[in-house]
């Protein structure tokens, strides 16, 4: 035996219910938010092809969804929708009887456990896939902040609880706030996507929200992977603005944002965990070349540890079973 004094780090690690007692950080099913696809039409329920779990259900198969969540326990929902018809300037956005307006409706008439947040973004409407209005070959910004207002306040008056808005825009939550706050909606929260990368991992939510640009792409409004201080930068601005929760998006290659946002940021940090990162361990796991629940608990808490307080994903009801289990 050596004499020389050095640190027993593993007297800590030296049995489970040791490994309990100091455990840093906990994933919990108050920290989970589903991502839901609603389509217009009847009896649909589409597997979406990259993304083996996920659908895209029409409203009268909302409901079950609804009742899974619920007894789940999975304290949040987040909307996208899909229209029948789409056109230049995304009006099924911002139709009162649009996908969402309607889908939000069906939600809140049955429940008030479940916080219906809706994406507040034009690109699954629009005809050419983009996220605003297009003049001279790209979207237009100012022009495009009406549309988005307009979309969120029909969405809240719809009665979602949260608007979280991915458009990309500047300036989209000092609009987005100042119309709210007309209409008389100043308590619901701005959930902000302050902090949206340009990523190629967003290709499979893309086949689901049926959404991918027509033409080009998306990196004069999203971010440059490359950049640090930039991700400040934007979430300075909509702090100022009034956002009352940021996201970071994606999450597993932005691990590092997550960390600086929440140390900048006195407000809740919200990740994504994007589709590319669920269909990538989707489809090792169906091949059996890792062990998908050991994998995406991994992840998740690894987000938390990061800085996380909620969590954005596509396995939340997987991961609230099991922790039940557990
Ligand atoms: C809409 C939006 C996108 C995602 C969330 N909201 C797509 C995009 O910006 O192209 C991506 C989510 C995911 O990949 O899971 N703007």
């Amino acid at each position: 035996m050596s004499t020389t004094p050095f640190d027993r780090h593993r007297r800590l690690r030296s049995s489970s219910v040791m490994r309990r007692f100091v455990r840093e950080t906990e994933l919990q099913v108050n920290d989970l938010v589903y991502p839901l696809f609603v389509v217009e039409g009847d009896q649909i329920k589409n597997e979406v092809s990259s993304m083996p779990g996920v659908y895209q259900v029409s409203l009268d198969y909302l409901d079950e969804e609804i009742d899974e969540l619920l007894k789940l326990g999975i304290p949040s929902v987040l909307l996208f929708g899909i229209p029948k018809e789409k056109d230049e300037v995304g009006s099924g956005a911002y139709d009162p009887d649009g996908i969402v307006q309607v889908a939000i409706r069906q939600i809140k008439a049955k429940t008030d456990q479940l916080l219906v947040i809706a994406d507040t973004c034009l690109c699954e409407y629009t005809s050419h896939g983009h996220c605003g209005v297009i003049e001279h070959g790209d979207v237009d910004n100012d022009k495009s902040l009406p549309l988005h207002v307009k979309t969120a306040v029909t969405q809240a008056e719809a009665g979602a609880d949260i608007i979280a808005p991915s458009n990309m825009m500047d300036g989209f939550v000092t609009e987005i706030r100042e119309g709210l706050d007309e209409e008389g909606y100043t308590n619901i929260p701005i959930m902000s996507y302050a902090v949206k990368y340009a990523s190629a991992f967003y290709g499979p939510f893309r086949d689901a929200a049926d959404s991918t640009p027509q033409f080009g792409d998306r990196k004069t409004y999203q971010m440059d992977p490359s950049n640090r201080l930039e991700a400040i930068r934007e979430a300075t601005s909509d702090m100022a603005e009034g956002a009352d929760f940021l996201i970071v998006k994606p999450a597993l290659s932005y691990m590092d944002i997550i960390r600086e946002v929440k140390n900048e940021f006195p407000v809740p940090v919200v990740a994504y965990n994007v589709s590319g990162e669920y269909s990538m361990v989707k489809a090792a796991s169906l091949n059996g070349w890792v062990d998908e629940q050991a994998i995406v608990l991994e992840k998740l808490t690894a987000m938390k540890r990061a800085g996380a307080d909620i969590i954005i994903t596509y396995f939340a009801k997987d991961v609230a079973k099991w922790l039940q289990e557990k």
